[in-house]
């Protein structure tokens, strides 16, 4: 399933193109199948349809677990660093790994949960959190993981939306010097949520909750009635391919998060042979994902990808900076880490930290390096070569997204020559192409356009949940017969690709996306909000930085005041993570006379740049561009 040389990577790549069927049924054969499938592929981008390894049945776990077992039972499957470096890591072997997951799957069953139902996980970064994902997918059960830093008014549409019957979650979790009250949350969320039957609470900071008579237990004491059941074994459920495996709200540019929709078969092979390929993962290398799991990358480059492959994989609780700006370092040489993936957004706040963070830190272990989440700036990636990797390790910049399941445009370590601040060639399988604002191809190098996909590929999502039509809307209706990415791109001179951005409203803010109407209707929840508008702005450390124009004509005397309200209504409808970093009080927006915000001119001022607005001249006030431009923060 490896790619060894360039030149075997190009030969591999046209034969990806030529027979993709033929393709991805030799990389399925180093899956375990129940059944092998009928058929390898079914598709229209119309609806859209897509099915592989149809008739196939599986079951993720056993890949991920039981396969292991004979020849990998003692390996660290995970090692789990807390936040505290005082408190003891742990470690879990294949063979621990599998017993837990077979353990909690029957705590899982006895307390209701049965194949199809869908589950909401809201946990901090705990061996456990691993765990209640890998329980769900054995027994059929749908996971839905919430962001830890998501509010409770979020949680409560998420749960919502699915319809979920059981949540998982701890008493509190640990971030940095923060301690998050993760159970109080989730009381708060579930007044609203009539479906939940169940919520299964891990005790991991100890500090005092409400459990509910009749709905909520604790993970410890269900785990224990498991054990004096005598009923540890879990017989993995039998899985069709195309079965759900998971959900994962993400955010798009209208309206609500969409819940994204992947399948057992798919995307098990899409995780696996993308992990193997691209880090060129070898037994026995220790691999460290800085994600969380409650993100796409956590959930196919720490769970599901590494732990198929039989590789161990790093589990972090804390934050970069935590209780120093050297922690990344001093857990690299614990735990002797050859594969290090983060994301530009930690090296840059890394990097401002200085040099000082990195005296004394032994780095020798590392071989390879990733990035992943946005587009990374030639200063943070030759910071990372040159200072992390001492220019001896191959830095894989992986472009990918939450709907494409795992990497789609990336270096294959130590195979394609890389160049700083480009994802450079599709992996094979992969079929991008660029296209103008009428959706025609662009063919040829040096040019740029929106990137598209224009064949399927296993990883891909089926649909969005609940919702089939936005699914098609989103992603299949801009451009005809072409999956939409919604970020711009450019194809250099030797046919190398570098991601630009997004070209949607949508915002990457340290690598989070965050869709500008979100913002805005929850700044507009605020009372004595009237509009607003959301842009983006360049930002040092977090590459986007959020910024607001808030029409408020009766706020409090008190700017500042005012601001803080507005802040914590955001905390409050979403989270603290889309929270914006600058507001700025408007009489009015720039609108056209059909009442459309312009916020290219928006954009512009928050920039900095108001050189050039370009054509004012159709705008119902132009007036107030001037005020706005006076006003810019
Ligand atoms: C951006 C994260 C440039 C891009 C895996 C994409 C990137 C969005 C890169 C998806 C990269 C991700 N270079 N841009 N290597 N990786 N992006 O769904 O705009 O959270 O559309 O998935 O992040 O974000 P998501």
């Amino acid at each position: 399933m490896k790619i060894k040389s360039f030149d075997e990577y190009k030969q591999v790549y046209q034969q990806s193109v030529e027979q993709p069927e033929q393709f991805w049924a030799g990389i399925a054969d180093n899956f375990l199948w129940r059944k092998k499938w009928d058929k390898v592929l079914d598709w229209n981008f119309k609806e859209p349809n897509i099915k592989w390894f149809q008739g196939a049945k599986l079951n993720i776990t056993e890949n991920c677990l039981d396969r292991h077992l004979e020849t990998l039972g003692d390996k660290p499957a995970i090692i789990w660093e807390p936040n505290d470096p005082q408190e003891n890591h742990r470690i879990l072997t294949y063979r621990q790994l599998h017993d837990k997951v077979c353990e909690f799957a029957n705590v899982l069953k006895n307390n209701g949960a049965k194949k199809g139902d869908r589950i909401c996980i809201y946990m901090p970064m705990v061996p456990e959190l691993a765990i209640a994902v890998l329980a769900c997918a054995r027994i059929g059960a749908i996971h839905s993981v919430v962001f830890g830093g998501f509010s409770a008014q979020s949680i409560a549409d998420r749960i919502n939306d699915a319809a979920c019957n059981i949540v998982i979650t701890a008493d509190g979790g640990y971030r940095g010097t923060k301690e998050i009250p993760l159970k109080s949350i989730i009381d708060d969320a579930l007044v609203q949520c009539p479906s939940i039957q169940r919520v299964i609470v891990l005790t991991r900071s100890r500090t005092p909750v409400s459990m509910i008579k009749g709905r909520d237990v604790w993970w410890e004491d269900e785990i224990k009635k498991v054990e004096t059941q005598g009923n540890t074994a879990c017989t993995a459920e039998e899985m069709d391919a195309e079965d759900m495996l998971f959900i994962l709200y993400t955010s798009g540019s209208t309206g609500k998060p969409k819940g994204v929709v992947h399948t057992c078969g798919g995307y098990m092979v899409y995780t696996g042979y993308t992990f193997a390929n691209a880090f060129q993962y070898n037994q026995g290398e220790v691999y460290f994902c800085t994600a969380d799991i409650g993100w796409i990358t956590g959930h196919s480059y720490i769970a599901y990808g590494p732990l198929s492959q039989g590789a161990t994989t790093v589990l972090f609780e804390g934050i970069p900076s935590w209780p120093t700006p050297g922690r990344f370092w001093d857990i690299v040489e614990k735990y002797k880490v050859n594969i290090l993936y983060t994301a530009p957004t930690a090296i840059r706040s890394l990097m401002s930290f200085g040099d000082e963070a990195l005296q004394g830190k032994d780095f020798s272990s590392l071989k390879k390096l990733g990035s992943v989440g946005e587009p990374i700036n030639e200063e943070a990636w030759h910071w990372f070569d040159e200072k992390i990797g001492h220019k001896q390790c191959p830095i894989v910049d992986t472009w990918w997204q939450t709907e494409t399941g795992g990497f789609m445009i990336s270096p294959i370590a130590g195979v394609t020559p890389t160049k700083p601040g480009y994802a450079t060639l599709p992996l094979p399988g992969v079929q991008p192409v660029l296209v103008d604002e009428n959706g025609k191809i662009i063919e040829g190098n040096g040019v740029s356009g929106n990137l598209c996909i224009r064949f399927p590929w296993p990883g891909m999502l089926r649909t969005t949940y609940g919702d089939h039509n936005r699914c098609r809307t989103t992603y299949f209706a801009t451009y005809e017969n072409l999956y939409f990415t919604g970020d711009g791109c450019l194809r250099d001179e030797d046919g190398y690709y570098r991601i630009t951005g997004r070209v949607d409203d949508v915002l990457n803010v340290s690598g989070h996306r965050i869709g500008t109407a979100e913002v805005e209707n929850a700044i507009n929840m605020h009372s004595s909000v009237v509009e607003s508008a959301v842009v983006g702005y360049p930002h040092d450390i977090k590459g986007q930085g959020i910024y607001a124009f808030v029409v408020c004509p009766k706020h409090h005397a008190d700017d500042d005041l005012t601001r803080k309200d507005i802040m914590m209504t955001v905390s409050r409808i979403i989270g603290a993570i889309a929270k914006p970093d600058k507001i700025q009080f408007v009489t009015g927006l720039p609108k056209t006379r059909s009442g459309k915000i312009m916020r290219r001119i928006l954009r512009k001022i928050a920039e900095g740049d108001t050189s050039n607005l370009g054509d004012t001249s159709t705008l119902l006030d132009p007036a107030v561009v001037e005020e706005i431009k006076a006003g810019a923060l």
